[in-house]
């Protein structure tokens, strides 16, 4: 595996494997990385041959009171896990080469940033189209895969890169999960024991939503009052978000219409940690 640091080193690279008819597969992440990073990068070397790794913490999706400075970056350990997943290239960026002075220019996504998690964090869902554009560009990828993990982020890239006319492939990977169901994320570490094990509300309140859809209720208000219902009994839990969304458009759903997918999007406090998690589902 090769590191890069500078963005024209890595597009000279891109250029020279595109020339040879290497399809190039692209995992973005923030580092820290984990089992759900590694089954993106598993999903990466299926789909292509060779295999981009980007890892920068990404200053401008952090907000004012968000502490940036504090993001874990054991640089050592994740070259080691990439190395072992089977990654072709690491980059790995100074925030001075990806942000130089007189940088200016940033995007701006619709709607469909200010709900949900872009309620909660004003400006972030920004600072990931403004990057994600910027490393498409450093390291030209045929396909990028991005985690279900994050419903939100993933249809806003999705939105991004049908706007701009990007020539890219966005693959979705299924969201990896523990055994009591609680996805697998980078906060997880920040829950204790009992509290890990009452995070599994979360998967047993979507498990139950995609029964009742699936069963033909087409009231999801209803089924979204009944999830939060549910974890809200656990002591250690409190919901902050449970709604559905129109998985293609990713608007407010009420009523499931036949054959139409959703997706229900949950935010739960488990003690001090805010947990996310989704499931696609089908009404019938
Ligand atoms: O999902 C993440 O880790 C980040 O938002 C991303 C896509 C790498 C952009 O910084």
């Amino acid at each position: 595996m090769q590191i890069i640091n500078e963005p024209e080193q890595m597009q000279a690279i891109a250029d020279k494997l595109r020339l040879n008819r290497q399809l190039l597969g692209v995992v973005m992440t923030m580092g820290a990385l984990h089992e759900g990073h590694l089954s993106l990068i598993k999903l990466a070397r299926e789909r292509a041959g060779t295999v981009i790794l980007t890892i920068f913490v990404n200053p401008k999706q952090f907000g004012p009171s968000e502490d940036l400075h504090r993001y874990p970056r054991p640089f050592e350990q994740d070259v080691a896990l990439a190395n072992a997943a089977g990654v072709d290239y690491l980059f790995a960026p100074e925030d001075g080469s990806i942000y130089p002075e007189h940088f200016q220019t940033t995007l701006q996504c619709g709607a469909i940033a200010e709900r949900f998690e872009g309620q909660q964090r004003p400006g972030h869902f920004n600072g990931v189209a403004t990057i994600v554009t910027k490393l498409f560009n450093i390291t030209k990828p045929h396909t990028a895969i991005f985690g279900e993990k994050d419903a939100q982020q993933l249809a806003i890239i999705r939105r991004l890169v049908a706007d701009m006319n990007l020539d890219v492939t966005v693959v979705a990977a299924p969201i990896i999960r523990e055994v009591n169901g609680l996805a697998v994320s980078s906060r997880n570490i920040y829950l204790s024991s009992h509290e890990r094990s009452s995070a599994g509300a979360l998967y047993r309140g979507l498990c139950h939503a995609e029964q009742r859809v699936a069963n033909g209720e087409h009231n999801l208000q209803t089924i979204a009052a009944e999830v939060a219902e549910m974890i809200n009994a656990i002591p250690e839990c409190r919901v902050d978000y449970v709604s559905f969304v129109e998985e293609e458009s990713f608007a407010l759903a009420e009523r499931a219409k036949a054959s139409k997918e959703y997706r229900l999007l949950l935010a739960v406090f488990c003690g001090s940690v805010r947990l996310l998690d989704n499931m696609k589902m089908r009404a019938e």
